[in-house]
């Protein structure tokens, strides 16, 4: 039982940190967050209390800010403080990353230093495989394999770009630098869709005065405690938040 529903006994999907559910409305789906951590392709895995509640808040959070924006995206309500009813997509097996600072796999790929502000906001597109270990790709093999239209695509790095825009002003406010995240799109009746998450587990947060990483990389490379890390963002983000 999540909230008002009973959770089928199997998921339709099984993620490495979500399990997607059936629900009695055919045009939805049920998303729980659960407590798993991977890392660097699911080699690295823990579990923590509470991590995923903190994570549904702040996709809850952020999905509300993006639809008053203009975005649309898959969230319809929460059932239960872990537990997401979300509008059933046809998902775009694309991960759409978005990069204001080099960090990461940019800076282990291409010859710049981390911490280096770019010039602009740059939209890098991995192919959702686990198995190939998401390889890069580019518009050329998006539109000759037909995962997206010419169209389609312009809309989904224009959606992208939305996002960060209304992101990265948003955390500067609350002392925060956003320096790069990870977006998954899905269709539905011909109108493209924001999916998945948006939350500590997929965006790069640097603290604005001290440097400190506030997100994944924090398990990723054993910075410190990484659920007091994601309290941390939770409580400057929505102050009145219980966390
Ligand atoms: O690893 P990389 O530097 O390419 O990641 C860029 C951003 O996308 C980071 O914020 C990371 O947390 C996010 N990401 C993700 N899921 C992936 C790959 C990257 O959330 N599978």
């Amino acid at each position: 039982m999540r909230g008002t529903f009973v959770i089928p006994a199997k998921p339709l999907y099984e993620g490495k940190a979500k399990s997607v559910y059936s629900s009695e409305n055919p045009d939805e789906l049920i998303v729980v967050f659960r407590n798993d951590m991977t890392a660097f392709n699911g080699v690295k895995h823990d579990q923590f209390t509470d991590k995923g509640r903190l994570n549904a808040t702040a996709s809850e959070f952020f999905m509300r800010m993006l639809e008053t924006e203009g975005i649309p995206t898959h969230f319809v309500r929460m059932s239960a403080p872990d537990t997401m009813v979300v509008r059933r997509l046809e998902m775009i097996p694309l991960e759409v990353i978005v990069r204001n600072i080099a960090a990461g796999s940019m800076t282990k790929k291409y010859p710049v230093d981390e911490g280096t502000v770019l010039d602009r906001p740059v939209v890098t597109i991995d192919y959702k495989d686990d198995e190939r270990g998401d390889p890069m790709i580019n518009d050329d093999l998006i539109l000759v394999f037909h995962i997206l239209n010419a169209e389609e695509l312009t809309k989904v790095k224009e959606m992208a770009l939305k996002v960060n825009k209304v992101l990265r002003g948003f955390f500067d406010e609350c002392g925060i630098t956003l320096v790069d995240f990870k977006l998954e799109f899905g269709k539905s009746a011909g109108t493209i869709y924001l999916g998945d998450e948006i939350s500590m587990d997929s965006m790069r947060l640097w603290d604005k005065v001290t440097g400190e990483s506030l997100d994944k990389d924090v398990y990723r490379f054993d910075k410190g405690d990484v659920i007091t890390a994601y309290r941390n963002v939770l409580k400057r983000i929505i102050p009145d938040a219980v966390v």
